[in-house]
């Protein structure tokens, strides 16, 4: 949500006739889009920032702006615990952008924004192959731990024509995927529903052959839904569902709204449905009042579901939320124990899950050349795992091609070309 929201701050400004700059020291303008999700990103962000006070030294010109969940949460504060802050604008008011040069006071751009899903901002994409598309903005569901609700506000969906019209962009622009955002998307609520919306999706676009979407809540995920992914030819047989944990009591303490009994009976529908399909989930370790048999539960869960992937973190106190009010905090080293185990087991299980492809021909989509060696390309399965193969002349990002899979590794899969 906040690399697309970058590429819409950028989009407004070079929409202006204004460029990035690849070094600090040649820009007017430094901008932090920031996350506040868990504290490690704050720490982060201040860093970078504390490394900024000696460039505005040396050049005064020099303008800081602050956007992001961060700028929503402390507002004015940011600009008194650093004064050489000059801009604070939170998510809902991206548009403030505008008029960031022009503007000789300092901004402070902080209102809820009840229209954000009535506007349409200019986007520069960073990637040529796949792109973002909001579908939705905020959250309604307040999770204890979670400070999205305060700092993106109230749930609204993008009305479906405006989406509609933008996938059909896309695809004339010559994309090939489109991820479609919300931070709850099975709650999609405008002229279609979310089933109706990727349905209405598959139909548009003729470049487009690739169709995903972040993030699913387990209360609101469907069978509608589920039927969905398996009858539309572009929808990938991928779901995150973040599960957060396998044990009742904690469930309930986080205000999920599900047992693990009825998230799993809608994962055993779901595998039943699509049998090849990819599930990867999110894992909170050390929420306020989590015992042993609390955690154990979490592994069986794990090991129960054999999930493809999952990101997992340490419980972070974020201030305002309810879980920061809560009694029985965990110590850190006992959180970190316990991610560190989660960890290890679903290392186990994603790498024989990833070997158990060896032998299989996957789609792939090319998305680029890999980080490690200009020699090798990589793409993605329509399950969403990482693909590396050796160089080809005739491939290149965008194409889909058919691949044999020759090794499952922990975080990557590699393979052959069949062309
Ligand atoms: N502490 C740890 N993890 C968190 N997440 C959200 N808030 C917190 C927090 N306070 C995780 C959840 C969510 C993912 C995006 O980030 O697992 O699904
Ligand atoms: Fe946060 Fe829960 Fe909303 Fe996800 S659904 S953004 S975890 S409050």
């Amino acid at each position: 949500m906040n690399v697309h929201d970058s590429e819409k701050i950028a989009g407004i400004l070079t929409a202006k006739n204004y460029e990035l700059a690849y070094n600090p020291n040649e820009a007017d303008l430094i901008i932090f889009n920031t996350c506040s999700i868990r504290q490690k990103a704050e720490q982060k962000f201040y860093s970078q920032l504390g490394k900024l006070k000696i460039l505005k030294k040396k050049n005064p010109k020099l303008k800081i702006a602050v956007a992001g969940c961060i700028a929503q949460q402390e507002g004015d504060n940011l600009i008194k615990k650093v004064p050489y802050v000059d801009h604070v604008l939170g998510p809902q008011n991206l548009e403030f952008f505008n008029n960031i040069f022009e503007e000789k006071e300092k901004i402070l751009a902080l209102e809820e924004n009840p229209h954000l899903q009535y506007l349409e901002l200019p986007i520069k994409r960073i990637d040529k192959v796949k792109a973002f598309v909001n579908i939705m903005y905020g959250c309604d569901n307040f999770c204890s731990y979670c400070i999205v609700p305060f700092t993106r506000g109230r749930e609204r969906s993008r009305p479906s024509s405006a989406i509609i019209k933008e996938v059909k962009q896309l695809s004339e622009q010559g994309f090939k995927e489109v991820i479609l955002l919300g931070q709850n998307v099975n709650s999609y609520k405008s002229q279609y529903d979310f089933p109706g919306l990727l349905r209405e999706l598959n139909r548009v676009g003729e470049n487009i052959k690739r169709i995903r979407f972040v993030t699913s809540h387990p209360k609101d995920f469907s069978l509608d839904l589920i039927h969905a992914i398996r009858d539309l030819d572009k929808v990938c047989e991928h779901i995150h569902l973040p599960l957060q944990s396998g044990s009742d009591k904690i469930l309930e303490l986080m205000n999920r709204k599900y047992s693990f009994k009825e998230y799993m009976k809608k994962i055993e529908i779901l595998k039943k449905e699509i049998p090849n399909i990819a599930i990867t989930s999110d894992i909170i370790s050390g929420f306020p009042q989590e015992t042993e048999e609390d955690h154990k539960q979490t592994i069986n869960a794990l090991r129960e579901i054999e999930f493809d992937g999952i990101f997992a973190f340490k419980f972070s106190k974020r201030r305002g939320t309810k879980a920061s009010q809560m009694e029985g905090h965990i110590a850190e080293e006992v959180k970190s124990e316990r991610l560190s185990e989660i960890l290890k087991i679903q290392d186990e299980i994603t790498e024989r899950k990833n070997k158990e492809l060896e032998g299989t021909i996957q789609e792939i989509l090319i998305e680029g050349f890999s980080e490690k060696s200009a020699d090798q390309l990589t793409g993605r399965t329509r399950t969403n795992k990482i693909f590396v193969s050796q160089k080809s002349n005739k491939i290149l990002p965008g194409d889909i091609v058919k691949a044999l899979i020759i090794k499952g590794n922990k975080h990557s899969i590699f393979g052959n070309f069949l062309i």
